[in-house]
């Protein structure tokens, strides 16, 4: 059994910018999973994360579309889970100008797989930053996060901010912009994402939680997205954040449990029997 992927049309967030988007489960169960990656087109060229392993020829076709293997000079990896580092050897492989910039316990925590190329990494930490050529990039913390190594990646070119594994959003449906979905849709997929992917949220004091939202907040990013949600726009990233000021009052996300998972399996069947 494989879970449906399927790409979505590349979608300019802002001035050479790009998303690469796929969207996973489709017709399988009652939400599906954006996966996105970032491109961005700066003198020195720039890709943020790197996709599924499991799709990862036609992530490479979609990214160099858009890049010359030989122009990518930084590969950027938000944090060392899988579904942001499938390609990154590959791309190691295939682009011999590229230096993956990253953080050392990343680094660690890849090498239970493989070893990355200590020659050919950045190390920067939150707060710190790296050139790309015209663009000044910032790694920061996202408001929620799913691993202890997570950041985020702030151009102060265009403003857009890369969230991880932040800013996600559980939807019915794959959409391009938040607009689409029914009322209350956005806010109830938001609340519950944030919380699958911070459980620990739940714990925060909420003061404290305010000045760690504030770290990216006050920059104001005119685009906020990270790996698994449309990206967001304008109001909609205050929007956003008005949200996450919510997250330590609530209770622990639902989980599905075994009769959910019974469901999506005889969903799965019944075409067969028919
Ligand atoms: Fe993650
Ligand atoms: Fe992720």
């Amino acid at each position: 059994m494989e879970i449906p992927v399927r790409f979505l049309p590349t979608q300019t967030a802002a001035p050479e910018t790009f998303l690469i988007r796929q969207v996973l489960g489709e017709g399988m169960g009652p939400v599906v999973a954006p996966v996105n990656t970032m491109v961005i087109r700066a003198e020195e060229p720039v890709i943020v994360d790197t996709g599924l392993s499991v799709t990862r020829d036609p992530w490479l076709e979609h990214v160099f579309e858009l890049v010359d293997p030989a122009d990518v000079r930084w590969i950027y990896l938000s944090h060392d889970d899988t579904d942001h580092t499938g390609a990154v050897f590959e791309l190691l492989d295939r682009c011999p100008s590229a230096t993956v910039v990253t953080n050392m316990f990343s680094v660690l925590r890849m090498s239970a797989d493989r070893l990355l190329p200590l020659d050919r990494i950045r190390i920067v930490n939150p707060g710190e930053s790296f050139a790309a050529g015209d663009r000044e990039l910032v790694a920061l913390v996202p408001p929620t996060y799913d691993s202890p190594t997570t950041r985020g990646l702030y151009d102060r070119k265009t403003g857009v901010y890369w969230a991880a594994d932040s800013f996600a959003i559980e939807t019915s449906r794959a959409v391009d912009d938040i607009d689409e979905l029914v009322p209350g849709e956005f806010r109830e997929g938001f609340l519950q994402t944030q919380r699958m992917v911070s459980p620990w949220v739940g714990l925060t004091d909420p003061l404290k939680y305010a000045r760690h939202l504030a770290i990216v907040r006050d920059l104001r990013p005119a685009v906020a997205v990270g790996a698994h949600g449309p990206a967001l726009v304008g109001e909609q990233v205050e929007s956003a954040f008005l949200l996450f000021e919510e997250l330590p009052y609530l209770p622990p996300a639902d989980l599905v449990g075994q009769s959910e998972l019974e469901l999506l399996l005889a969903a799965i069947a019944a075409p067969q029997l028919a």
